[in-house]
């Protein structure tokens, strides 16, 4: 939106004057630090994803004269972990993060040296001496995938866990059963056959059992990872670009649906990147597609409640104060999104049995009663189930 149509107009950016001055102003400065180097201009590959130095608005703001506006410590701080400044209540973090529509910029491993030598070479309007290397050679070689192998594992492992569990159980009590049935009729070892008869009636329950939770577990999905028609990564998105939860589903604490984010959301960086270091440009050309051709992306569902039950975000998001994570797994560390837990009536019941509510919350104003009650040491605590989290109707139509 802010961004469409930047591409169309991408102005030249020789300006003789202020070019040579600033080179100047550059050789000076690297004489008195001898600091400043192509390690900055590498560093600043990452940046460039957002940040012109000099030109239009991308993501972030344009970074001539920054230095000029902020003080060195201020800017040494931001640049490592804006969202901790920001979290902190530093005005000028807050301000120029609400004037970018709140997208948050990712934390940076730089040291200060290394923020100080990348300043100077902002400062320089992007230019190292003695070099006509431009960054772009820097970006093809930070783009080495880094795959997680011990997530892949955890998640590998948790699906197949509680399967072979299952399946061991069966086995062992069917092979119960049959060792007990061939005594009794054939060796006969066991004299005394009301103990045979016992053994078999437990394995035949237990194994009946097994069959029961399968059987209703056949109607849900945990565990289910459907293919997408794009590729999208939730680990590069919130794991290593640290993009909210709420930028893109940015209804869950205001309705009912967290919701998926149409394709002008994609945009909103993907007009300026172009470039996957996993998949290249063949994924990210399908948002672009997707656009011109005015067609929403249709995108698979992953998690499916039974029409009968009524589940509500902001609820949960708003007024429960419940981490998504609470509910949806490691979701910043799954390239695809996998439903983790079985969305089972026992597993919404369990949760509301044991969360506690917290009265420093507006919404439960209305239940005096029971704050009286917490006060006076009547109660120890008060969980979502003394406010009828278990009733019924709250969650049936
Ligand atoms: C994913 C996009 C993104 C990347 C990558 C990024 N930034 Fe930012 N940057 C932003 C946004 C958005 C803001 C506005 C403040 C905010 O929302 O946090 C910002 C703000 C800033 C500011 C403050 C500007 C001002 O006017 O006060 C500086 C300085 C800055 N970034 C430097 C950097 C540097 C240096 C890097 C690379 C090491 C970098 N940024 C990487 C998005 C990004
Ligand atoms: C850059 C945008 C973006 C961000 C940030 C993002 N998501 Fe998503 N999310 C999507 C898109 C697009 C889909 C649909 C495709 C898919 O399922 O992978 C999706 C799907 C999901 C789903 C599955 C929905 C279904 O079909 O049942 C869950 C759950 C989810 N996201 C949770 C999260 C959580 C938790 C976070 C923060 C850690 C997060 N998302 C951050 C864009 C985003
Ligand atoms: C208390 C558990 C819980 C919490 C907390 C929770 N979700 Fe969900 N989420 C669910 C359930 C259950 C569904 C399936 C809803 C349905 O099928 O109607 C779901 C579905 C979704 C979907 C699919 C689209 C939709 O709205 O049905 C997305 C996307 C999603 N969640 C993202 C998030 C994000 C982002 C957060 C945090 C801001 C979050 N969820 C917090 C339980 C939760
Ligand atoms: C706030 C900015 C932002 C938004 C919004 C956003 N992305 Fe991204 N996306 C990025 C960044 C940053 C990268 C990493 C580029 C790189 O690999 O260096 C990326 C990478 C990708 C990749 C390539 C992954 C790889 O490594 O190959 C795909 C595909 C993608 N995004 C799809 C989407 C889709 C679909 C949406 C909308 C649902 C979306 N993005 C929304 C910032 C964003
Ligand atoms: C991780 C914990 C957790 C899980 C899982 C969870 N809930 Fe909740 N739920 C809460 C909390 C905390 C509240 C209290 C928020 C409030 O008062 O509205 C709540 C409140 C509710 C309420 C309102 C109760 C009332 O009396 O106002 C309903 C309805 C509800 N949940 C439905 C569900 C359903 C359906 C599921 C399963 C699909 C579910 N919840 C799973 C934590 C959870
Ligand atoms: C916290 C929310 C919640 C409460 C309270 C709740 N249910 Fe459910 N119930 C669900 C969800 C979610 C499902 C569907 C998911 C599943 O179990 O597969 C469900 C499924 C069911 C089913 C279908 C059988 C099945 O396992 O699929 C019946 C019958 C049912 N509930 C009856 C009740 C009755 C009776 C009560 C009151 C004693 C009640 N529920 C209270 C959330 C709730």
């Amino acid at each position: 939106m802010i961004l469409n149509g930047f591409l169309l107009k991408n102005p030249l950016r020789v300006k003789g004057f202020l070019l040579i001055g600033l080179l100047l102003f550059f050789l000076s400065n690297s004489f008195i630090s001898f600091s400043q180097s192509a390690e900055a201009e590498k560093n600043f590959a990452v940046c460039k994803v957002c940040h012109n130095i000099d030109g239009p608005k991308l993501i972030g703001p344009t970074l001539k004269g920054v230095t000029e506006r902020r003080e060195e410590a201020w800017l040494i701080k931001f640049i490592q972990n804006s969202q901790a400044l920001i979290d902190a209540g530093d005005p000028v973090a807050v301000k120029v993060w609400e004037e970018n529509n709140k997208i948050p910029m990712p934390p940076n491993a730089l040291n200060e040296e290394q923020i100080k030598d990348l300043l100077l070479y902002i400062e320089a309007g992007g230019k190292v001496a003695g070099s006509e290397v431009t960054a772009e050679v820097a970006v093809e070689e930070e783009h080495a995938i880094s795959y997680d192998e011990a997530t892949e594992e955890f998640l590998a492992e948790m699906k197949s866990n509680d399967y072979r569990h299952m399946q061991a159980t069966f086995i062992a009590m069917i092979i119960l059963i049959l060792v007990s049935l061939f005594d009794l009729v054939v060796t006969k070892f066991v004299t005394q056959k009301w103990i045979l008869i016992v053994i078999m009636m437990i394995a035949l329950i237990v194994s009946g059992e097994v069959v029961f939770v399968e059987a209703t577990n056949l109607g849900r999905q945990q565990y289910y990872q459907p293919e997408q028609p794009i590729w999208f990564s939730h680990k590069v998105h919130s794991g290593q670009n640290q993009i909210d939860c709420q930028y893109c589903h940015f209804t869950a604490d205001k309705s009912m649906h967290a919701g998926i984010p149409p394709v002008q959301v994609c945009l909103n960086c993907h007009n300026q990147v172009r470039k996957g270091k996993i998949t290249g440009t063949v994924e990210i050309d399908k948002i672009h597609a997707a656009w011109n051709d005015k067609k929403p992306i249709e995108w698979v569902k992953v998690h499916n409640l039974p029409d009968h039950a009524y589940f509500n975000h902001a609820q949960h998001v708003n007024v429960g104060k419940v981490e998504c994570n609470d509910c949806h797994g490691p979701v910043e560390k799954m390239d695809e999104i996998m439903q983790v837990n079985d969305l089972g009536m026992g597993w919404c019941v369990a949760c509301h049995r044991d969360r506690e509510i917290q009265f420093s919350n507006k919404f439960y104003e209305q239940y005096t009663q029971l704050q009286e009650a917490v006060s006076s040491g009547e109660l120890k605590r008060v969980t979502v189930m003394e406010i009828g989290g278990d009733e019924c109707q709250k969650c049936h139509y």
